[in-house]
């Protein structure tokens, strides 16, 4: 079998599992560079050296450090950031800030004024509102700052409800009703510290079809056209938002990058055929897809409780706040047992978080071999949005990061300690009597 050592160990990246959870403890995250380059090549190969005039950046939310914003820097993508916070990260991780795109629906004075101080490539502005805000910040500041208008166009991925973001009842972008999107684009057609270079959509994420990236880009195509003939505007920019697939489990069944790039690729010149317009820059920015399958969670097992005729329960010493996706998405993940690589899948398990929440349950029904405590359980396809999205419920320190490159695991972000927690606290005074 693949991925299985003399030892009859998992191992990920070339690194022995076991060995990882006992030199780092668990749980633990432990992330793949080179799976990671292998990503950004095939963005390379099938995209970026594929046509002419397109732009790729990888979207932070799924997972940033300072050490991937290095990695992304060295691969050649831009970098999608969507709060202050990650583009804090950026900029120290010195980023070259002309590649970043700055997303948000409501980003506040004080990230907008960050993003134009540090002269952001791209503000993908959501709103009136943050419009507002812009101008006067650039008037203040002295600078003219390049924008794309992030658009809802009306069209619903299917994916579960809550990272669904194209349809028109949407807290994200600027709904396409005619009069409203031609008086925005007109107010800054006239603005000289801001140029709009062109529109933004993304429809959900972990998608598998490619046909609503097309219907996507129908929509928006026939807005270049409506502003072309109405106001003269030309549309430099067109930003198809990312949400290309993974595979959790043996139920996902995701396509290869090209699958959706020439869909969108091949759907832009024929619209742009269709209306007699000028082919605009193409920027994907997948997040999920250069990250998720490039991490696995090792966590080690404790209480093993049987329910007589109903189930088994096996705890681990983390879960929901590290991963909360099952508990928000109902997000399905497969998971090994790192040490018993060589054992039949004899037994059914529940695997269950340590937290009180009877919702944290991480793996329903997991076919292991007969557990004990202290056997270490994998589990896979964690690389996005496990680490973005942990919390200290429970109060529970948040796990370390380690980064495998050439085989060689480097600590990438500490694991925190029960100090940490206490970092911020302050005891007024009057208590401490
Ligand atoms: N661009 C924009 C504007 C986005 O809002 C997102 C994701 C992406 C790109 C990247 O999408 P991706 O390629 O990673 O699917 N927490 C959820 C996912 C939320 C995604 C939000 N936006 C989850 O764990 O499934």
């Amino acid at each position: 079998m693949e991925n299985v050592n003399y030892e009859n160990h998992f191992t990920f990246a070339g690194c022995d599992t076991v060995a990882l959870a006992e030199e780092f403890g668990t749980p633990l995250y432990v992330v793949s560079e080179e799976m990671i380059r292998e990503r950004c090549g095939e963005i390379r190969e099938n995209f970026l050296n594929k046509y002419k005039n397109v732009k790729a950046a990888y979207a932070s939310k799924a997972f940033l450090t300072m050490a991937m914003c290095k990695i992304i820097e060295s691969e050649g993508l831009g970098l999608d950031v969507v709060s202050g916070g990650e583009l804090y990260t950026a900029i120290k991780a010195g980023f070259p800030t002309e590649n970043i795109m700055f997303h948000g629906n409501n980003k506040s004075w004080e990230e907008l004024e960050l993003a134009v101080i540090n002269d952001v490539g791209r503000i993908i502005v959501d709103n009136i509102y943050e419009l507002d805000l812009l101008e006067e910040i650039t008037k203040q500041q002295n600078k003219k700052m390049k924008i794309l208008f992030r658009v809802t166009p009306g069209i619903k991925g299917e994916t579960h409800e809550y990272i669904v973001t194209g349809q028109k009842d949407s807290k994200f972008g600027i709904p396409l009703e005619p009069e409203k999107i031609n008086d925005v684009v007109a107010r800054v057609m006239d603005s000289e510290n801001i140029e709009l270079m062109g529109f933004h959509f993304h429809l959900g994420s972990q998608l598998f079809e490619n046909h609503i990236y097309k219907a996507g880009i129908e929509v928006i195509a026939k807005l270049m056209k409506d502003l072309k003939e109405g106001l003269g505007f030309i549309t430099k920019e067109l930003n198809a938002g990312g949400g290309f697939g993974i595979r959790y489990t043996s139920e996902d069944h995701p396509q290869p990058l090209h699958y959706f790039t020439d869909a969108i690729m091949e759907a832009v010149e024929i619209q742009c055929c269709k209306h007699n317009l000028d082919l605009p820059t193409i920027i994907i920015e997948p997040g999920r897809w250069i990250v998720g399958e490039a991490g696995v969670t090792l966590y080690t097992i404790g209480s093993i409780k049987e329910i007589p005729n109903i189930r088994t329960y096996a705890s681990i010493d983390g879960g929901l706040p590290d991963n909360p996706r099952p508990a928000l998405y109902k997000a399905k993940y497969d998971a090994l047992v790192a040490n018993k690589m060589n054992e039949e899948l004899s037994t059914t398990v529940t695997i269950a978080g340590k937290c009180c929440e009877s919702g944290d349950i991480l793996i329903w029904d997991l076919d292991t071999p007969p557990l004990e405590a202290g056997d270490i359980l994998a589990v896979l396809s964690t690389g996005a949005y496990n680490f973005s999205m942990a919390s200290n419920y429970n109060r529970l320190p948040r796990p370390a990061v380690v980064l495998i490159n050439k085989e060689h695991p480097e600590l990438i972000v500490e694991r925190e300690s029960y100090d940490h927690l206490l970092d911020r606290e302050i005891i007024p005074s009057y208590l401490k009597k």
